[in-house]
């Protein structure tokens, strides 16, 4: 069971380890959140040390320090160590999970509208290289996935469920749960991809049913960028075959052999920056101390509010989707382009982004959605902050 907790959050301590939030108001946690002075203190103190005694005598040196990410993270989300991988981004991660599967042309893949941009690349890469035919299951009437056409879709072609947990481009939290069940039920390997979940969210691996879960750090987990992991269920371990090996997933036994790592380690590649790996861990052992359930409610509360007041300006749409909604929150301002609104915010240190079809080709079309604006407040937020955008839309002409 992933640690969990009654808890609220200590904000103005939570703003105290952050420089960040003395120089900019961050509502673009879904892109890169600010991390805090734990976490670069840890990386600082790596780095120096590393270029003190050498690199690979530094990790050995650290070797309880390294091992301590895997067991936090599997921490977090209620896996064992040796079913984590550790890897560089989301994307990686999620490749190495869908490129361990063979596909033979015919083979289905069931996705969601919402599935990251990356994920449906890969897809259709698939689709064209391997003959796999990308199947998107349709929305509810809440905008979230049906749970009942996914269901209804399962064949003896299916292969693998791949779902978007928290898409990038909107507040939805698909029902990962429900998705999971049916897996289970149809014996169906499902990856989960919970990048924007992971940090924001409680994530507990067997309450979701998934088989193999990618996620990024640099996201809500607030770690450095260029970190990232990969979970996969020691019981689907053996029926993958990873795309890529090395010397650190594999060792060559003898001239015609070889022996993979025996856990999702086999998955890793051996070079990486370990400094980073440090401070993911901090970030993860910070987010464990506050409480992802905390997190979560603090979160989606800033969210909820940031729709509110924005909607009380008459003259804004909000356009996110699903029963659950978290704390990414998109809008439109009738009359400005996305790119001006977020340039404006931008001139007052207010940090959001922008999204579009590009992120979300099986999406935004279907709904008629252009370039929209998205905030992503996370529990360091605070409600003045949250009143300074709007004021700047509210001032937009
Ligand atoms: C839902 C989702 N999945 C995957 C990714 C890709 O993450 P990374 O850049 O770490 O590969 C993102 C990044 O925005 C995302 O929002």
């Amino acid at each position: 069971m992933p640690y969990r907790s009654a808890m609220s959050i200590d904000v103005e301590h939570a703003r105290s380890i952050t420089p960040g939030t003395r120089q900019v108001n961050h509502l673009n946690n879904a892109g890169s959140s600010l991390p805090t002075q734990p976490v670069l203190d840890a990386m600082a103190a790596y780095l120096q040390r590393e270029a003190l005694i050498g690199g690979y005598e530094m990790e050995a040196e650290q070797e309880p320090m390294h091992e301590a990410v895997y067991h936090s993270i599997a921490t977090m989300i209620g896996a064992q160590r040796d079913e984590i991988a550790l890897t560089q981004s989301a994307t990686a991660a999620w490749n190495a999970a869908f490129r361990s599967i063979t596909f033979v042309p015919g083979d289905r893949v069931l996705t969601g509208r919402s599935e990251y941009l990356s994920n449906a690349l890969n897809l259709l890469l698939a689709s064209e290289r391997d003959g796999v035919d990308v199947v998107v299951i349709p929305d509810d009437e809440h905008g979230q996935v049906s749970v009942d056409a996914l269901r209804d879709a399962i064949d003896e072609r299916t292969k693998l469920i791949a779902l978007t947990h928290i898409p990038t481009s909107g507040g939805l939290v698909n029902p990962a749960a429900a998705v999971g069940r049916i897996a289970r039920e149809a014996g169906v390997p499902y990856l989960l991809d919970a990048c924007q979940s992971v940090g924001q969210r409680v994530i507990d691996v067997d309450e979701l049913g998934c088989d193999m879960l990618c996620a990024t750090g640099r996201k809500f987990l607030r770690a450095p960028r260029g970190t990232g992991f990969l979970y996969v269920r020691s019981t689907v371990l053996e029926s993958l075959q990873p795309f890529v090996l090395d010397s650190h997933s594999a060792s060559w036994t003898g001239p015609r052999s070889y022996t993979m790592e025996a856990g999702a380690r086999r998955f890793e590649e051996f070079e990486s920056s370990r400094a980073t790996r440090i401070g993911l861990g901090v970030a993860v052992d910070q987010a464990l101390a506050h409480g992802l359930d905390a997190i979560a409610d603090r979160t989606s509360g800033l969210a909820e509010r940031l729709r509110a007041m924005l909607l009380a300006l008459g003259r804004v749409e909000v356009h996110d989707k699903g029963q659950d909604r978290c704390g990414i929150v998109t809008f439109s301002v009738a009359g400005v382009a996305a790119d001006h609104v977020k340039q404006a915010l931008s001139a007052r240190s207010i940090n959001t982004s922008v999204t579009g079809a590009h992120f979300a080709q099986f999406d935004f079309p279907q709904r008629g959605l252009g370039r929209v604006v998205r905030a992503s407040p996370h529990y360091y937020n605070t409600d003045d902050e949250l009143a300074q955008l709007v004021e700047v839309v509210a001032g937009l002409n």
